[in-house]
């Protein structure tokens, strides 16, 4: 991985830290950890991943209890939770009074069950998400999301502040994974809409690259930044004043990219969606509110609905 940041060139011990699990993302935090000079011990459960760690320093403990021992904090980066029993349920006599980093993905009841099958095990628990995929670990402007105890992440912030910019958010542990969920929703209907408008574009033959430069101008900063950012406090409030547009107003802008999309023979199930999300927001009674008011919509579902 790029060497971003130097080892620090200070006599200040650092701690000893082991990473559990060296997949893609697992490999990436132990040699930001190493990069920073922190003496660092891993396992994993197809030995020879950590070959090119042991090059760099890194000890590959034998056994995963050996490796938990090793350290007063142990991360851990696996496939998922059901796995994280599987491997460290057997070391949870060495895990006893030490701290335990969880940074798999997974539901916030899954990092809630996860925290107390750690408090019952006598250590301590943060639960976390990593915002950036493996090669921008160890970048100091790379979000992680941490929760739980707020004392085990303030004593264990260098720990953390090697891999990225650890963010607290509250002592509910299933915080980090909500946001990240949250983050992942954001993501992927921005990404769609993109690629949907992108297409629409490409139905005359504009090419992806002359598009994006106008029309990320002109969404991130001045649609995102000045008018999401800004109406956030509205959201809180539940106060959509119609007085900026109505929920009537976007339903033509809906029907209208709905028959252009269909009119240039691009996919609408996209607009179409996004028309029928208006429509219920109109049948609810915001008919004369702004487009925020779509919010209501999606704060709470009409009927219960599956997965
Ligand atoms: N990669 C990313 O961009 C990214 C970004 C953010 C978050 N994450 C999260 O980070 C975590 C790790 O992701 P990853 O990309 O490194 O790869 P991954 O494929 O999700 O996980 C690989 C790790 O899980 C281990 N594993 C899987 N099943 C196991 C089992 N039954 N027993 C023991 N170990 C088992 C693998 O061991 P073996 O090597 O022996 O197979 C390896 O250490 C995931 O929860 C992922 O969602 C990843």
């Amino acid at each position: 991985m790029p060497n971003r940041l130097p080892t620090p060139l200070t006599d200040k011990p650092v701690a000893d830290v082991t990473v559990v699990g060296l997949g893609p993302m697992g490999l990436a935090l132990a040699g930001a950890l190493l990069e920073r000079g922190h003496s660092t011990t891993v396992w994993n459960r197809t030995a020879a991943r950590a070959d090119g760690l042991v090059a760099r320093g890194a000890r590959s403990a034998p056994t995963v209890a050996e490796a938990v021992a090793a350290s007063p904090v142990t991360v851990v980066c696996l496939k998922d939770y059901e796995t994280l029993y599987e491997v460290l349920g057997p070391a949870s006599d060495a895990l006893a009074g030490r701290v335990l980093v969880n940074l798999d993905s997974g539901t916030p009841g899954e990092a809630r069950a996860a925290a107390r099958w750690a408090a019952e095990r006598g250590l301590d628990y943060l639960d976390g998400a990593i915002m950036v995929p493996p090669p921008l670990v160890g970048d100091p402007g790379s979000v992680f999301l941490y929760s739980g105890a707020r004392e085990v992440f303030d004593a264990h912030r260098p720990v953390l502040a090697a891999l990225g910019d650890p963010r607290h958010l509250g002592t509910d542990p299933g915080l980090a994974v909500l946001y990240n969920t949250a983050l992942l929703d954001l993501m992927y209907a921005a990404m769609n809409g993109f690629l949907h408008a992108t297409a629409l574009v490409g139905s005359t033959g504009v090419p992806a690259a002359e598009f994006a430069d106008l029309a990320l101008g002109w969404f991130v900063p001045s649609v995102v930044g000045a008018t999401l950012a800004e109406q956030a406090p509205a959201l809180d409030a539940g106060h959509y004043p119609g007085d900026i547009g109505t929920m009537e107003m976007n339903l033509n802008a809906l029907d209208h990219i709905t028959r252009t999309s269909v009119e240039q023979g691009v996919h609408a199930g996209q607009p179409r969606f996004m028309k029928s999300v208006v429509e219920e927001a109109i049948a609810r009674g915001h008919g004369g509110k702004n487009y925020l008011a779509v919010h209501e919509v999606f704060k709470r579902a009409a009927a219960p609905s599956a997965p």
